[in-house]
């Protein structure tokens, strides 16, 4: 199933080897989205201010994404800042985050490059302060041309405001090319969204415990399986993201069909409707 890079599994942890080792590398997912949340509650559990869980949670990032792509996960999309935490969070912190993410991608430019990762954007980032905005295409530039995992950070981003953004692609492209309203499919919408280059997520994991999607992804996660885990965000690491990728191979993934086992197909299930249609009278 993976085309994207090569296999690093040498490069593993012994306990991440152990849990890969009981993976099925036929059933292994290509996109996995996750929801960081619970850097604050890190720091507040240990009397730290926010920012050292922020700068925490930043650790967790580059060591998931470097076992992301041992495994060869072709794309990895982490909710790094919303359109609601740049309006609603306090401005120290915002701020802290904007330095913190240039901090990031400076410092670890060159273990995106040994890990052969690519590292790209989605969100309105163009609303996003400019000497961010540079450091942003200074490190998508540099690891453009890397063939392993796609790490894309979602950067003030908004799950509907990135459907506004391409309901207006679209309008905008209709009108030029003269096209009627009925006309209009699944696929159009698809093709306008942030996400056009890539495959729907296969799985969404969210950290601490918050059992809700803030906005994520919100078309494309409409058959994705979902693994909320109490686990902090900077707590997370690469044998965590292994574990939640072993929950995911136990699910069956239906896509509004009655999946394996249902008796469908043999006959079986029209004999019940019509059992059922009788006794109903
Ligand atoms: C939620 O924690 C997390 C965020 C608001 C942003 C995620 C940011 C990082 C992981 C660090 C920076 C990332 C990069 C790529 C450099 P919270 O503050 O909402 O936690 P709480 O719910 O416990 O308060």
């Amino acid at each position: 199933m993976y085309s994207s890079g090569t296999l690093r599994i040498h490069e593993l942890t012994a306990e991440e080897r152990a849990v890969y080792a009981a993976l099925k590398p036929e059933c292994l997912p290509e996109h996995v989205a996750i929801i960081m949340d619970g850097n604050g509650r890190w720091a507040g559990h240990r009397s730290l201010k926010r920012f050292l869980g922020h700068q925490q949670g930043a650790k967790s990032v580059q060591l998931v994404t470097e076992t992301a792509s041992r495994i060869g996960l072709p794309w990895l999309t982490l909710y790094a800042f919303s359109l609601e935490n740049n309006l609603r969070r306090p401005r120290a912190e915002v701020n802290f985050l904007m330095r913190l993410l240039r901090t990031y991608l400076e410092s670890n430019l060159q273990r995106m490059m040994d890990n052969n990762i690519r590292i790209r954007y989605i969100g309105r980032t163009q609303e996003l302060p400019p000497e961010v905005q540079d450091k942003m295409a200074w490190a998508a530039e540099a690891t453009a041309r890397n063939t392993g995992t796609t790490l894309t950070l979602a950067l003030n981003y908004g799950g509907r405001s990135e459907l506004v953004d391409a309901f207006r692609g679209l309008a905008a492209e209709m009108k030029r090319k003269h096209i009627t309203l009925d006309r209009i499919t699944e696929e159009d919408i698809h093709r306008h969204l942030y996400t056009a280059h890539m495959p729907d997520p296969d799985l969404l994991i969210r950290t601490s415990g918050e059992m809700r999607l803030s906005n994520y992804l919100l078309w494309q996660v409409a058959y994705t399986e979902i693994f909320v885990t109490e686990r902090l965000w900077p707590d997370f690491r690469g044998i965590h993201l292994l574990e939640a990728i072993a929950d995911f191979q136990r699910r069956e993934r239906r896509y509004g069909g009655l999946g394996e086992g249902s008796g469908e197909g043999s006959g079986e299930v029209d004999e019940e409707a019509e059992r059922f249609k009788i006794a109903a009278g």
